[in-house]
């Protein structure tokens, strides 16, 4: 093809150079089918006909068929350029011209454009067009470009909409009223993305138009994130190619397919495609056949039921109705096309025949049916309106003459003689302007208009017939993100005989509290979904990371919320709390009813021996025991934290101290009883309370620094448990916490050894035995406490820790004031002084 191209345009060039006033008619002659004169020539190259071969030009091989469509194009352009003649103000005192070439087959398409430009009369360049309208398919208007332009020739077209041809370096004189497949291709990426369909396939047809077109589709889905599934060649040839698409189309997962491909092929396509049982698919069209009504059959009804694709706007041009429908071969009276068309339409003969009847001439096109007598509305015709309006106005500026030179350009005035087709192209690239019906036309830099389409539906009848509905719009001259447009309340019948939306991803997306994950090996849409590890969250579908909740918070069972996490402190409502509660109230009054019974037993000698005010002051100070256990329940606050370690540590003190002092006045009362011994005085009532006053003092002090220095505080753990809060008592200086504890565990030792010390004096009930057995419970309980309190923090410690104070408190309760109690409630007779002095051991008298 191209070398054929390059061979004709050498000739071309060769000719004009050697000789560059007269033109030589190069190629085959006798492709104008339709022309009129006039000063300004415009050509049109469309393909009414497509024979096999065209002998010698001269019709006589009957065509093997007719395009009438081509044929309706040839006619708007006739009909635009009279409507612009008949303007007043587009071009005064200019008449235009037309010659419409008829070709079929690259080669003849090429002859004929190149018989265009060489012009009718071989004597003269004056009568050459000075633009080409056409043509209507990619491949042609582009071999034709290469020709055109190496002369400046400016070409529009009305239908090639490959992207290839916005390529300025290849194809500098082409200009277009057809959007770019650029633009369908951009606006199918964009319904796609849409309705979320992500996981699409492609089945396109060999040739120019859908292998670039299906290219860059690719490219471009790509761009908006949606994944192809598969890309597979058609050709009605291959029964090979035919079966790997079955194969595919009965196995893939993706629910919308692509059917990139031009008319013919879609044709050949559906009908080999429609015996077989494909469905829940939702096809989509290109602007080549989605408009083509035609292709509905009932058996194509499951494929084509649902069918979107995006087409040229439909528009209306006023009085192109009537002039195609009033078209005569007796307009056209040389046309052996016209009347082949004729003899088409009407099933009748010119050529006397004794089978048919002879046709007439003034048979009427409103009485048959096809493409070219459908003139409700017009969509592709609109094109060619606009391709030869833009020439017009485009030999319009150029022919602008103000103060002796052009107002657009600024240079010399060109007299309507004088044009040549490199002017007109100066001018066609700044056409701005508005046609009848309303549409505006203007070409970017690469010769390209303003896209624009429907998005059609289609909706199969019961018949096979369908309805081809608009349900939205494209328009390119939006930002990208407004440019596609759904109809509202219109119905959409979707593909695969879905009653909603079809879905078709590779992947659902991944649900909140998931992460998205893609995987190397596979298409980005068939990513991964891993649930959030711990402690973090996603809140978003396909959120691409899992966020780390802030500190206070941790995630819920879904993973998608970060929720306050619980906090955690030993409360009087729950369980524990209330038990402990429980224990150090029977705690108190276990101490008050001792207190009472020794109260009410003050004279007896069980209560007297041993010192009773050390006793009542001991049974007051364990009461204080059993209530500052209470100041550990509950959520701490800044008074409660102070008070807990204080209270607990002087109150103990207080407590131990007196123990002491009991302790002391056991062994100071064996040595009273030995002679020369005047330790009595020494240890009297005042120096007892002097030595609890005092141990306990040293404790308030140290307390007092403690509290002045750090003083504990309320906290707020989040760092020990990963899923909860702990209210806890901080304490402020550690220092000042164990030197309370060591305080006590000294005295505690200390106490522990006089009493043990004492165990075998004899004294009154025993009471330095029952001591000894107080602290070793006492010691026994804060040494198994010390480990428990240094592991995990938390109520259960909180909970050990007054259990301990319980447990130790109890302990002293009962050793040393139970067996008294005994003795005067159930054994009054030993309560005697008589019974005391039995029991000290005769040495001692
Ligand atoms: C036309 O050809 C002649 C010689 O044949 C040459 O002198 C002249 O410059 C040419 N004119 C143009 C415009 O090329
Ligand atoms: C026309 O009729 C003649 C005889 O009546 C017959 O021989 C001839 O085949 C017919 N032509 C056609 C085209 O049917
Ligand atoms: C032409 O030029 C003259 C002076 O340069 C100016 O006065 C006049 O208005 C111009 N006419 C037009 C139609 O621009
Ligand atoms: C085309 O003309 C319109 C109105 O006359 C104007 O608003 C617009 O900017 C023009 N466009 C270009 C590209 O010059
Ligand atoms: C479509 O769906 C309707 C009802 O949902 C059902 O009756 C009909 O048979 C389906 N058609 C096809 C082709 O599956
Ligand atoms: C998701 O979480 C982020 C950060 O925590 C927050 O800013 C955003 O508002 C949340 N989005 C939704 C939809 O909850």
């Amino acid at each position: 093809m191209m070398s054929m191209i390059t061979l004709i345009l050498f000739t071309l060039l060769a000719r004009i150079k050697s000789d560059n006033h007269t033109c030589r008619l190069i190629g085959q002659t006798g492709f104008m089918e339709f022309s009129k004169e006039g000063d300004l020539i415009l050509g049109g190259v469309f393909s009414m006909s497509s024979t096999r071969t065209l002998i010698d030009n001269n019709y006589q091989a009957l065509p093997y068929t007719y395009c009438t469509k081509e044929l309706k194009f040839a006619r708007t352009m006739i009909f635009t350029v009279e409507e612009i003649n008949r303007d007043a103000i587009l071009l005064p005192g200019v008449s235009l011209s037309y010659r419409v070439y008829n070709g079929c087959g690259s080669e003849n398409l090429i002859r004929a454009a190149v018989e265009a430009i060489s012009g009718e009369n071989s004597k003269s360049c004056s009568d050459q067009v000075q633009a080409l309208v056409g043509h209507s398919s990619s491949g042609v208007s582009g071999d034709m470009n290469l020709i055109l332009s190496s002369l400046s020739v400016p070409q529009v077209s009305h239908l090639s909409t490959c992207a290839c041809l916005s390529d300025r370096r290849l194809y500098p004189t082409f200009f277009r009223t057809v959007p770019s497949d650029r633009y369908q291709i951009s606006g199918l990426a964009q319904l796609m993305k849409y309705f979320d369909w992500r996981w699409v396939g492609v089945i396109y047809s060999i040739g120019m138009y859908s292998e670039d077109g299906t290219a860059d589709f690719v490219k471009e889905a790509k761009k908006e994130g949606i994944c192809i599934e598969y890309s597979l060649p058609y050709s009605q040839i291959s029964k090979n190619l035919f079966s790997v698409i079955l194969d595919t189309l009965l196995e893939s997962s993706s629910n919308v397919v692509l059917l990139f491909m031009s008319l013919s092929y879609a044709k050949s396509f559906l009908s080999e495609i429609e015996t077989y049982k494909i469905t829940g698919k939702q096809w989509i069209g290109t602007e080549s056949w989605i408009m083509q009504s035609d292709l509905a059959s009932a058996d194509r009804k499951h494929i084509l039921h649902g069918a979107m694709g995006f087409a040229l706007p439909q528009a209306s041009i006023p009085g192109l109705g009537e002039f195609l429908l009033g078209l005569k071969p007796s307009d056209e009276p040389q046309s052996a096309l016209i009347k082949a068309f004729w003899e088409e339409f009407f099933d009748c003969s010119y050529s006397p025949s004794n089978t048919s009847t002879m046709c007439t001439g003034a048979e009427d096109l409103r009485t048959v049916s096809n493409d070219y007598t459908d003139v409700a509305y017009f969509r592709e015709e609109n094109n060619v309106y606009k391709a030869v309006y833009s020439v017009a106005y485009a030999l319009h500026a150029l022919l602008q003459c103000q103060n002796g030179s052009n107002p657009t350009t600024g240079k010399l005035c060109v007299n309507k003689n004088e044009v040549q087709p490199k002017l007109v192209l100066e001018h066609i690239k700044y056409v701005n302007f508005t046609t009848k019906n309303g549409v505006r036309v203007l070409f970017d830099e690469y010769g390209q208009s303003v896209a624009l389409y429907d998005l059609v539906n289609w909706q199969m009848k019961e018949d096979g017939s369908a309805e081809i509905s608009i349900i939205g719009q494209y328009d390119a001259s939006f930002p990208k993100e407004e440019r596609f447009i759904l109809k509202e309340d219109v119905i959409i019948v979707w593909g695969g005989n879905s009653s909603e939306v079809p879905r078709s991803v590779c992947r659902e997306p991944c649900p909140p509290g998931t992460r998205k994950a893609i995987n190397k090996n596979k298409p980005v849409c068939c990513f991964d979904c891993f649930k959030c590890p711990e402690g973090t969250i996603s809140n978003q579908t396909n959120s691409p990371d899992c966020l780390l909740c802030p500190p206070e918070f941790w995630p819920n069972e879904n993973r998608d919320k970060c929720l306050p996490k619980p906090t955690e402190y030993l409360s009087y409502k729950e369980i524990m709390g209330a038990l402990l509660t429980a224990f150090s109230c029977i705690g108190v009054f276990l101490a008050l009813m001792i207190s009472v019974i020794f109260l009410t037993h003050k004279e007896t000698p069980i209560v007297r021996a041993n010192n009773s005010e050390l006793s009542f002051l001991l049974l007051f100070s364990l009461k204080l025991c059993f209530l500052c256990s209470l100041t550990f329940i509950g959520r701490p606050s800044e008074w409660s934290c102070m008070l807990r370690h204080t209270a607990f540590g002087i109150t103990f003190v207080l407590c131990i101290s007196c123990v002491l002092g009991k302790t002391l006045v056991v062994l100071m009362a064996f040595r009273a009883t030995l002679p020369s011994s005047n330790v009595m005085k020494w240890f009297g009532p005042m120096q007892q309370r002097l030595t609890v006053l005092i141990f306990t003092l040293i404790q308030v002090m140290i307390c007092i620094l403690w509290l002045t220095i750090n003083p504990p505080f309320p906290n707020i753990n989040i760092d020990y448990y990963k899923e909860k809060i702990i209210l806890e008592c901080a304490l402020g200086s550690a220092v000042g916490f164990w030197a309370v504890l060591g305080y006590i565990g000294l005295l505690a030792i200390l106490c522990f050894i006089l009493a043990f010390l004492a165990r075998t004096l004899p004294d009154s009930f025993n009471e330095a035995k029952l001591i000894t057995f107080s602290m070793l419970i006492f010691c026994a309980v804060w040494i198994t406490f010390i480990p428990a309190y240094v592991s995990s923090p938390g109520k259960f410690t909180v909970a050990v820790e007054i259990f301990a104070i319980l447990a130790s408190s109890f302990g002293l309760l009962v050793c040393i004031f139970v067996p008294k109690c005994y003795i005067i409630i159930f054994r009054p007779e030993q309560n005697s002084k008589k019974h005391l002095m039995g029991k000290i051991p005769p040495r001692t008298i």
